[in-house]
């Protein structure tokens, strides 16, 4: 299924960030830092901050809401981040999400291949993206990355629209440097053109992230950075602000810091200055 925001990247060689959202006020903060500067974004809800965020109508509202009320008029994608069931992709597709990821990458390859396949069914009927992954993506970056072969059999198989695949990335914090396999990326983009998505961007270097994109790379998924620098800000803030008790205060004191990493992602995933009409908006 083609859609313009990822064809776009696709085409002029540049990626897409994916901000992970939690609450209402990542959701104004990401929204507004991306139109500042004309950037689309794909807004990230894992199953469990779908739960804590009362469910995936509920998150489609507040971010249609959220656009409307602060005139925000870059395109967006709301994601579901890391599905495991079809259950689960039904539901955010049912409740208006525009891209869903479907991540089977624990189970065999023909398993997974099966599960794609049918949430590829469901979804595109209902014009929304499918992100798949193989190879499986965790906290270790010792785990064995994706082969070109195993890329090549799953994009004949299914009809994915992006395609995750493991090349030395990890979710979380990196204790020690990653290996990241730019070769493996050339090769799998190669043997399947796909947009290809980097899971585990949170730390790696500015030049580690531009080789990713220059080899391939169309969407990057960042979720740690934010937290790290929303928590950060926050703590210095409370101590100094003993007194604090309002709430809307105590909460909005570490977006500051979540603006400066969402702009700085920005630049080097050269996203920005991108904005133009689409009729996914
Ligand atoms: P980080 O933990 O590196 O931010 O990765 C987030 C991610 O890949 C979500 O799918």
């Amino acid at each position: 299924m083609k859609n313009k925001i990822i064809q776009d990247a696709l085409i002029n060689n540049y990626a897409i960030p994916q901000f992970n959202i939690n609450n209402l006020e990542w959701i104004k903060t990401i929204l507004s830092e991306c139109n500042n500067l004309n950037s689309p974004v794909i807004l990230g809800v894992s199953t469990s901050a779908a739960k804590y965020m009362c469910g995936y109508k509920n998150v489609v509202n507040m971010v249609n809401n959220i656009k409307e009320y602060l005139n925000i008029k870059i395109p967006t994608i709301i994601h579901l981040d890391h599905a495991t069931t079809y259950e689960e992709c039904v539901s955010a597709i049912d409740a208006g999400f525009d891209s869903v990821m479907i991540d089977a990458s624990s189970s065999l390859l023909t398993d997974n291949i099966k599960l794609t396949n049918q949430v590829c069914n469901y979804a595109h009927k209902h014009n929304v993206l499918v992100e798949a992954e193989i190879g499986h993506i965790s906290e270790d970056i010792n785990i064995n990355c994706t082969s070109v072969e195993d890329a090549n059999n799953f994009y004949k198989q299914t009809d994915i629209d992006l395609l995750a695949a493991a090349v030395g990335t990890a979710h979380g914090c990196y204790n020690v440097k990653p290996h990241i396999q730019y070769d493996l990326i050339t090769k799998i983009k190669e043997s399947t053109n796909l947009p290809l998505v980097l899971h585990g961007g949170s730390g790696l270097s500015d030049e580690c992230l531009k080789k990713c994109i220059k080899n391939g790379i169309n969407k990057i998924n960042f979720n740690t950075e934010l937290q790290l620098a929303w928590s950060k800000e926050l703590k210095s803030y409370l101590k100094e602000n003993k007194d604090v008790y309002d709430p809307r205060k105590i909460i909005t004191a570490g977006c500051n810091s979540m603006q400066e990493v969402i702009r700085h992602y920005i630049k080097i995933l050269g996203s920005f200055d991108r904005y133009y009409e689409t009729d996914n908006n």
